[in-house]
C-alpha cells in the first residue's frame, strides 16, 4: 500500500475542549492542522489494528474534506474497516448508535455541533470511543499530549473512495463500507417508541406538528422517521435539508436562534407541537402551543412518565444531570425513590453512570436530554419520547408542563450567557468569585441569604476521577441558586454563563414569567459577580 509518513510540527492549539476540538474553519485549513490532530487522536489508541471505525459528520463546511482525509489516514494506521454515513453525514446520535450496534472500535464525529457553518465559520472533530460516548478526560489529555509532540503523520496516497455510494470498497488494505446515515438508528427508535400509536395520533387530524431541523443534520432523519414512518406532512418539516452553511444561520434550538418555529408556535393557530435540533442533532428544543418547555423541566418530565413508553418500562435506574440544569429532575428521582446524580456540564460525564447501569435518563440545561440507548445526548429521541407522552395523555403540551409543577413544584430557571466577551475580564470574574466563594455564606441580599457557595469539583462514582473548578454555585437559604461558569466550547473571546433558579412549591404561584419570577437572582447575580464591570455588557447577548 502507498503509506506516506508525512513530517509534520506540533500545533500548540489542539487541546479538546468541552467536545472535542472546535475552531474556525480557516485554522483546520492550515497546512497539516486536520491531519496533526487526526494523527495524534490515531496515536493515543492501543490495539486498533485492524479494528473497525465509524467517521460521519453534520454536514457542514469542510465535513466531505476532513471525511476524505480521515478515510485516508485509517487506512494508513492500520484500520481494517470504516463505516461512513453517505455523503461523510451521521448524527451524532446516530455515530454512537452505529458504534454500539456495530461493537466498533470507537468513531470519529466531524461537527461543532451549533456553531454556525461555513467558509468562515466553525469546525470540529471529536473522537468517541467504543461505548459509542466521547472519549473519557484520560484520552483528550493523551490526544493533546500527542499533538504537542507530534513528528510525522501516516496517510495513503490513493483518492478517498466516493462519498455518495452505499456499498463497500477497499481503501488500499482498508475496507470502507459506505452506509446509510439514518437506518440503523430508525431501527433504535422504533424500538424504544409506540410508532403505531404515535402515527395514529398524528392522522387523527387533531393533532399538528412542526418540526425545524435548522438546515443542519436532522433534516434526513425528520424525513425518514417523522414523515415517512409516522405519517408527518411534508410541511410539516421545515428547513429540512442540509446545507453546508446551515442556510447562513445558527443552529441552535433555543428560543433565539430557532427563532422562526417560535413564532410559528406562539401564533393563535400554532401547532400542537414544535420541536427543533441542533446541527449535529443531538439537542432538542420542546415547545407546545403558546408554550416553551425548559430542558431542565421537560427531563422531569419524561422521567416522570418514563414508565409508560415501551423502552423504559422496566423503569428508571437512576437520572443524572448536569450540576447548573434545574433540580426539578432531583424531586422526580426523590419521588420514585432513585438515585439523582450531579456531574459537571458536558455529556462525556454521564457515560460512566449509563455504562455501570447506574442512570437510565441524564439531561443538560442547554438542551440536551438523552438516554442509555446511546452514549450522546439525542435531539430527535427527545422529540419522539414527547410525541409518545402526548400520544399517550391526550393533552396539550401546556398542561403536561403545569400537571407537572402542581404535581412536583416549579423550578424557575433561566440561563443568561454574555458571548464573546474578553476572556481576561471574563477569567478575573471567575477568579474573584472563585477566591471569595468561601466566605459567602450568611451574606444577605433583600430577601435572600447566602447558604453556601463553592468552586464544584466532582467525583465519578465508578472511577473516582476528579474534575475540579466546575463552576461556581451559590445557593441560597429559600433553595434558590446561581451558577456561574465559562463555556469550553465557544471559539471566540469568552463566554460567560450565569444559570438561575428558584422553587416555587405553590400552584398558585406558578404561573408568572420566569424572567419576573427570576428579577431579584438576576440583579443579585450582578452585584455579587460585577458582570457589568468585568464584562463591559449591559446585558447578557442571550436568555434561555
Ligand atoms: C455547552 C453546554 C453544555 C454542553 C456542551 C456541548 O458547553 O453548556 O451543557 O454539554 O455545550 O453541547 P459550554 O459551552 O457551556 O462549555
Ligand atoms: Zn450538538
Amino acid at each position: 500500500m502507498n503509506i506516506v509518513e508525512t513530517a509534520t510540527r506540533p500545533w500548540p492549539d489542539q487541546r479538546p475542549g468541552t467536545s472535542g476540538l472546535r475552531k474556525k474553519v480557516q485554522v483546520f485549513q492550515q497546512p497539516n492542522y486536520l491531519e496533526n490532530f487526526v494523527q495524534s487522536i490515531f496515536d493515543s489508541l492501543d490495539d486498533h489494528q485492524g479494528k473497525t471505525l465509524v467517521v460521519g459528520g453534520d454536514g457542514r463546511f469542510y465535513n466531505r474534506h476532513a471525511t476524505g482525509i480521515i478515510l485516508r489516514m485509517a487506512a494508513a494506521n492500520g484500520f481494517g474497516k470504516v463505516l461512513v454515513g453517505q455523503g461523510g453525514l451521521l448524527s451524532t446520535p446516530a455515530v454512537s448508535c452505529v458504534i454500539r450496534k456495530h461493537k466498533t472500535f470507537g468513531g470519529i464525529i466531524l461537527s461543532a455541533s451549533h456553531n454556525p457553518a461555513g467558509e468562515d465559520g466553525d469546525f470540529g472533530i471529536k473522537y468517541n470511543v467504543g461505548n459509542g460516548g466521547p472519549a473519557p478526560e484520560s484520552v483528550t489529555d493523551s490526544i493533546y499530549a500527542n499533538s504537542r509532540r507530534i513528528e510525522r503523520y501516516r496517510i495513503v496516497e490513493l483518492d478517498a473512495p466516493d462519498l455518495d455510494r452505499i456499498g463497500e470498497t477497499m481503501l488500499g488494505s482498508m475496507q470502507v463500507e459506505i452506509i446509510d446515515p439514518v437506518s440503523d438508528y430508525t431501527e433504535l427508535m422504533q424500538h424504544l417508541f409506540d410508532f403505531d400509536r404515535i402515527r395514529s395520533m398524528l392522522n387523527s387530524g387533531l393533532f399538528t406538528l412542526r418540526f425545524d431541523a435548522m438546515h443542519a443534520i436532522t433534516g434526513p432523519y425528520a424525513r425518514e422517521i417523522l414523515e415517512h414512518r409516522l405519517g408527518a406532512g411534508a410541511d410539516d418539516l421545515i428547513n429540512a435539508t442540509p446545507l453546508e452553511d446551515f442556510g447562513g444561520g445558527h443552529p441552535d434550538p433555543n428560543l433565539v436562534y430557532a427563532k422562526q418555529l417560535v413564532d410559528i408556535m406562539f401564533a393563535a393557530d400554532g401547532p400542537s407541537f414544535g420541536a427543533a435540533s441542533d446541527g449535529d442533532g443531538d439537542r432538542n428544543m420542546i415547545l407546545g402551543r403558546r408554550c416553551f418547555v425548559t430542558p431542565s423541566d421537560s427531563l422531569a418530565i419524561l422521567a416522570a412518565n418514563a414508565h409508560l413508553v415501551p423502552g423504559y418500562r422496566q423503569g428508571l435506574a437512576g437520572i443524572a444531570r448536569s450540576m447548573p440544569t434545574s433540580q426539578a429532575a432531583d424531586r422526580v428521582a426523590e419521588r420514585l425513590g432513585i438515585e439523582l446524580y450531579e456531574t459537571p456540564t458536558g455529556w462525556k460525564f454521564f457515560g460512566n453512570l449509563l455504562d455501570a447501569g447506574k442512570a437510565t435518563l441524564c439531561g443538560e440545561e442547554s438542551f440536551g436530554t438523552g438516554s442509555d440507548h446511546v452514549r450522546e445526548k439525542d435531539g430527535l429521541w427527545a422529540v419522539l419520547f414527547w410525541l409518545n407522552l402526548l400520544a399517550i395523555h391526550k393533552e396539550p403540551v401546556a398542561d403536561i408542563v403545569t400537571g407537572h409543577w402542581r404535581s412536583y413544584g416549579r423550578n424557575y430557571y433561566s440561563r443568561h450567557d454574555y458571548e464573546g466577551v474578553n476572556a481576561d475580564g471574563a477569567g478575573e470574574l471567575m477568579e474573584i468569585l472563585r477566591k471569595q466563594s468561601g466566605n459567602l455564606k450568611g451574606k444577605r441580599f433583600g430577601d435572600y441569604e447566602i447558604d453556601f457557595s463553592d468552586d464544584f469539583a466532582y467525583t465519578d462514582p465508578i472511577d473516582d476521577s476528579v474534575s475540579e473548578r466546575q463552576g461556581i454555585r451559590i445557593g441560597f437559604t429559600d433553595g434558590s441558586r446561581m451558577v456561574f461558569r465559562l463555556s469550553g466550547t465557544g471559539t471566540e473571546g469568552a463566554t460567560l454563563r450565569v444559570y438561575l433558579e428558584r422553587y416555587e412549591p405553590d400552584p398558585a404561584k406558578q404561573s408568572a414569567d420566569a424572567q419576573d419570577a427570576l428579577s431579584d437572582l438576576i440583579r443579585i447575580a450582578g452585584e455579587v459577580a460585577a458582570i457589568r464591570h468585568h464584562t463591559g455588557r449591559e446585558a447578557p447577548t442571550v436568555i434561555t
